[in-house]
């Protein structure tokens, strides 16, 4: 198949056109480079640098497609609090765009990459599908919107419109800067032997998934027959913050203890976990255990800063 991949240079989009290439499809980018990087996609892929919000510039440079996976996004939450229209202009009008742009190429399939922050803080974890709605911030807002529009094409019969809501991803490639996540942000502080910062006392807990198994959820069963879905993509598991920062200590041979708390972060989710039957049923299932997965974020960052 020829998929284009939306946000393609950034942290997980990076994942999908490797897993993609690895799955024998040829792959287009389109990516403005805003927070991703043009060394983060594999020669054997076409890159495009072009933004979602003026498609008309670079379609042509596409011609056909058979299926859309759209990551590309403002991804950043305080941002979307700042200035909501911009995460509005990129979240939902982005994501209209490229439903319009993936049916005049001609795709059968769009993919969108949602979030767990379509929830907001939702005390009957494990979340499942039918729980969302209450989201605690523009970004959940705007992807909870953007999520319907997907439906509604999949509706409308213009293409077969799966929703995949992501939880904590984590892995090598993702950005420090901003919204980096936790992981990240512990293993380029020990990598480079700086002091690391937990907010509140720990024991706060994620479902953390490793970027490899969500480039693999995007790839699962694309191009087959059946209806569009809503799904889930997580581990259902309960990890704290205390537990990551223990085993990511003990990689960098650093003792785990004495780390600085400082008071928690205001609108942070006590605990966050996503119920997983309904991708099982799918047939799918994330499968890297935390350490392993934990081990390869790790070394990419000692890689990046050799001490
Ligand atoms: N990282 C997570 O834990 C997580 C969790 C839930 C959902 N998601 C979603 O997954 C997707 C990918 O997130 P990520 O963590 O890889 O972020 P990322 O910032 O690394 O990737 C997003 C990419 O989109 C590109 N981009 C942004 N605006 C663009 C525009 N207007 N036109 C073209 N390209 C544009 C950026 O340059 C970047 O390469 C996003 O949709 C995000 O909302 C991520």
């Amino acid at each position: 198949m020829r998929v284009v991949v939306t946000g393609g240079a950034g942290f997980i989009g990076s994942h999908v056109v490797e897993a993609l290439l690895g799955h024998g499809h040829q792959v287009v980018v389109v990516d403005n480079l805003s927070h991703g990087l043009r060394n983060n996609v594999p020669a054997s892929a076409q890159f495009i640098e072009g933004d979602i919000l003026s498609a008309d510039t670079w379609r042509a440079q596409i011609g056909q497609a058979d299926a859309m996976i759209h990551l590309a996004a403002q991804i950043s939450v305080p941002v979307s609090e700042d200035q909501p229209e911009t995460d509005v202009r990129t979240n939902v009008l982005g994501t209209v765009a490229m439903l319009e742009t993936a049916r005049q190429l001609g795709c059968r399939e769009f993919r969108l990459a949602s979030s767990a922050a379509v929830y907001g803080d939702n005390p009957r974890i494990p979340l499942d599908e039918d729980e969302a709605g209450v989201p605690l911030s523009y970004y959940g807002l705007d992807k909870w919107i953007a999520e319907f529009y997907v439906r509604h094409a999949d509706r409308q019969g213009t293409l077969k419109g799966t929703v995949l809501r992501l939880a904590n991803v984590y892995g090598p490639r993702q950005r420090t800067q901003g919204e980096g996540g936790v992981v990240a942000v512990f293993a380029e502080a020990l990598s480079q032997g700086s002091p690391v910062v937990i907010f509140g006392d720990g024991e706060q807990t994620r479902d953390f998934i490793y970027v490899g198994d969500v480039a693999e959820a995007f790839t699962w069963k694309l191009g087959e027959p059946g209806p569009g879905l809503t799904l889930n993509i997580g581990t259902e598991t309960a990890v704290t913050v205390d537990a990551v920062w223990r085993i990511l200590a003990g990689l960098a041979g650093r003792s785990p203890d004495g780390i600085e708390h400082q008071a928690e972060r205001a609108g942070d989710i006590r605990h966050s976990r996503l119920k997983t039957a309904r991708a099982a049923a799918w047939g799918f299932h994330a499968h890297t255990p935390l350490q392993a997965g934990l081990e390869e974020t790790f070394q990419y960052f000692q890689h990046l800063n050799p001490q």
